[in-house]
């Protein structure tokens, strides 16, 4: 492993909070309604309830997803809500012709990013490590901050719509759009790239599609 590498994977000292939370029995199972909610019920929606979601409730949904784990407590996710019709006209001409009809109609559409200069935060993030934000700095480090910031954006992507669905919204994840252009729109003069975008609201369930299969365990994972 090398350095830098080794200092993205640092770990504050155990603190007597940590020590508490090791010694504390663990957490039971949530409810099995619970995981239907989160997983087992939940479908991607492709139309959408006339229910309007509130910059209170994306406010509460921040407060709810930022608290999944990134490495070296980086936090590269970047999030644009777009909910006004002055944002969705924008959005528009950027999305493929199947994802219109549905980002149109749904209250908001979460347009979310990675930021590839996401360690000039890490000082603060990450402060019991001063040198992390070393291993990401220069023309040498870029494909490595690049990979950093897509794989924890995306993470941090997931965490939302878990999240989301936890607070009793509908997720409608969506890759078919035009990146540079989204890019252009959204993002320009930022070091902050599209990865994809989640239309977020309450499902129309007339709109869903049918169930997809999933793997089986054996198709998916192995036990060493
Ligand atoms: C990252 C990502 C990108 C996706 N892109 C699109 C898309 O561009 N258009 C679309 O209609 N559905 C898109 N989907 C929806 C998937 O096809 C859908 O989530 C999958 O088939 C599972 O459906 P279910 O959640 O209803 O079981 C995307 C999903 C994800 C997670």
């Amino acid at each position: 492993m090398s350095a830098a590498a080794r200092r993205e994977d640092e770990h504050p000292p155990t603190t007597i909070a940590t020590v508490a939370a090791m010694t504390s029995p663990a957490p039971a199972p949530l409810a099995s309604a619970v995981l239907d909610t989160l997983f087992r019920h939940a479908r991607t929606q492709n139309g959408w309830l006339p229910r309007p979601v509130s910059e209170a409730s994306l406010r509460e949904l921040y407060d709810l997803w930022r608290w999944g784990p990134t490495a070296a407590n980086g936090q590269p996710a970047r999030v644009v809500f777009v909910m006004t019709p002055e944002g969705k006209a924008r959005l528009r001409p950027c999305l493929s012709p199947g994802n219109v009809d549905k980002t149109m109609g749904a209250p908001v559409t979460a347009v979310i990013g990675y930021d590839v200069g996401f360690h000039e935060h890490l000082p603060r993030l990450f402060p019991h490590s001063p040198s992390a934000r070393d291993g990401f700095v220069g023309e040498h480090n870029i494909p490595r901050a690049e990979a950093s910031a897509f794989r924890n954006g995306t993470l941090q992507g997931a965490y939302l719509m878990i999240a989301a669905r936890a607070l009793g919204l509908d997720c409608g994840p969506m890759s078919g759009f035009d990146h540079a252009a989204v890019d252009r729109e959204f993002f320009a003069g930022t070091s902050i790239r599209s990865n994809f975008l989640c239309n977020l609201g309450y499902g129309d369930p007339t709109k869903l599609f049918g169930r997809l299969p999933r793997l089986s365990f054996e198709e998916c994972c192995r036990v060493v």
